[in-house]
């Protein structure tokens, strides 16, 4: 099988058969398919599409590529939980503890933040002393003992979604569905989990900029989960405006410590609730929505899913104290409230461009390689249609470097618009 003729073949419209992707994957996994090869076998499939067997071949092959996480030592059902990225998107801090005090295992894979979109991992190691590069056998001892561990993706999860990934970012050949839903869907499968709960994000600040494109990638996920025996459900979710109210690392932990002690933001809540019911009802701990709905509210209301994340934070070497005295997280050195000068509501968040605000700040990463800032980002007084009284703050900046706040502070106001009429709230949950 020659790399050139598969191009070729792709190029003018034809369909790969499962034995040329396997090759091609295994290939240059081993660095004997150059990348301006897959460089351009990724921009035929970008213009071309695959059909959903040639999908759900690349997934396995790209799952297969690296190492088969085997999570069978954890007792129960475990279900993994995948948002394809947004702003201000801290549902898996809140999400997991709640989903463990249900009694439902959570054994998470997460990655690192890039570009506009946060990580996880990030977050969490803004508490001081966390560990979250873990072996497979801690991460499971972790579950086993504690009902819940988040760790860092090994090193050899999927290296060839890691590879191709790296030279999608750098040849506009991302936001092609199904090189997406491949890429995730193999992390997943190699992640070992028994069901998948997805939340695809769709609008300004997504991959996904419409509702009809977010649909297409949604059922092509479902399917492949599906069919690899993975019980795989999606939402649709709104990512036009920022999720919840914290974009940065350690702001994230405080707004996520917030809403496991009952305040906070709403939108980020409404999200956990009802990704959470779907990974109890898969987990087989709650039959239906309404019950499941009423656990997680339960272990919210009782203090439960708080304490789990103490005991979480405690097990990977992390300050618990800081779920009580949020004042033990990195700080800003700067902070710059921008103040409604009279009432008024919030018309637009533009969700993008503030997640890049923040990573100029030093909370993300331009590139892989970048280091990151865990104190800095940005707070935002509400969401869209919410009203700002007079005299309170309609974002917050967080920074270390007084030029950086400068300029972020006068970048911020293009960004937030306001207005002196009331404003819709947009629907959070389209599907
Ligand atoms: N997230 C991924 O993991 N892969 C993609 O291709 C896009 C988002
Ligand atoms: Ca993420």
């Amino acid at each position: 099988m020659r790399m050139y003729d598969l191009i070729l073949k792709k190029r003018n419209g034809g369909a790969l058969t499962e034995d040329e992707i396997y090759s091609i994957i295994s290939e240059y996994t081993k660095g004997a398919i150059p990348d301006y090869q897959m460089s351009a076998l990724a921009m035929a499939i970008y213009f071309r599409g695959m059909t959903p067997e040639e999908t759900a071949s690349l997934t396995l092959a790209m799952a297969h590529s690296g190492d088969m996480v085997d999570l069978s030592p954890i007792k129960g059902i475990k279900v993994d939980k995948h948002s394809t990225g947004g702003v201000a998107d801290t549902t898996t801090l809140v999400l997991a503890p709640m989903v463990a005090a249900c009694g439902a295992p959570v054994a998470k894979m997460s990655g690192r933040g890039l570009g506009h979109t946060g990580g996880t991992i990030d977050k969490l190691e803004s508490i001081p002393g966390m560990r979250l590069e873990l072996s497979v056998e801690e991460f499971i001892d972790n579950v086993n003992k504690c009902g819940i561990s988040i760790m860092a993706q090994t090193k050899n999860l999927t290296p060839a979604d890691r590879k191709l990934y790296g030279l999608r970012d750098v040849t506009a050949t991302v936001d092609s569905i199904p090189l997406i839903a491949s890429s995730i869907m193999s992390k997943k499968i190699a992640a070992g989990a028994d069901g998948i709960v997805l939340d695809v994000k769709v609008g300004r600040g997504a991959f996904m900029k419409d509702i009809e494109n977010a649909e297409e990638l949604a059922d092509l996920m479902i399917s492949i989960g599906n069919s690899v025996g993975k019980k795989t459900v999606a939402h649709i979710t709104n990512m036009d405006q920022p999720l919840g109210l914290a974009i940065g690392n350690a702001l994230e932990i405080v707004e996520a410590i917030g809403v496991l002690k009952g305040g906070g933001s709403k939108d980020l809540l409404e999200v956990c609730l009802v990704l959470g019911a779907d990974m109890l009802k898969i987990a087989g701990v709650a039959k239906d929505d309404g019950k499941a709905k009423a656990m997680l509210k339960d272990a919210l209301d009782s203090g439960r899913a708080l304490q789990k994340f103490k005991e979480f934070i405690k097990s990977r070497g992390g300050d618990e104290r800081v779920v009580d005295d949020v004042s033990l997280l990195p700080k800003a050195k700067y902070i710059e409230r921008w103040i409604a000068d009279k009432d008024v509501f919030i018309k637009d968040l533009m969700a993008m461009e503030l997640g890049l605000i923040a990573m100029k700040l030093g909370a993300g990463r331009e590139k892989k390689e970048d280091s990151i800032d865990y104190s800095v980002g940005i707070m935002l007084g509400g969401k869209v249609g919410d009203l700002i009284k007079k005299g309170a703050p309609i974002a917050t900046i967080y920074a270390n470097d007084k030029n950086r706040m400068g300029w972020a502070a006068r970048e911020i106001k293009k960004y937030i618009l306001l207005s002196d009429e009331p404003v819709e709230r947009p629907i959070l949950i389209h599907k």
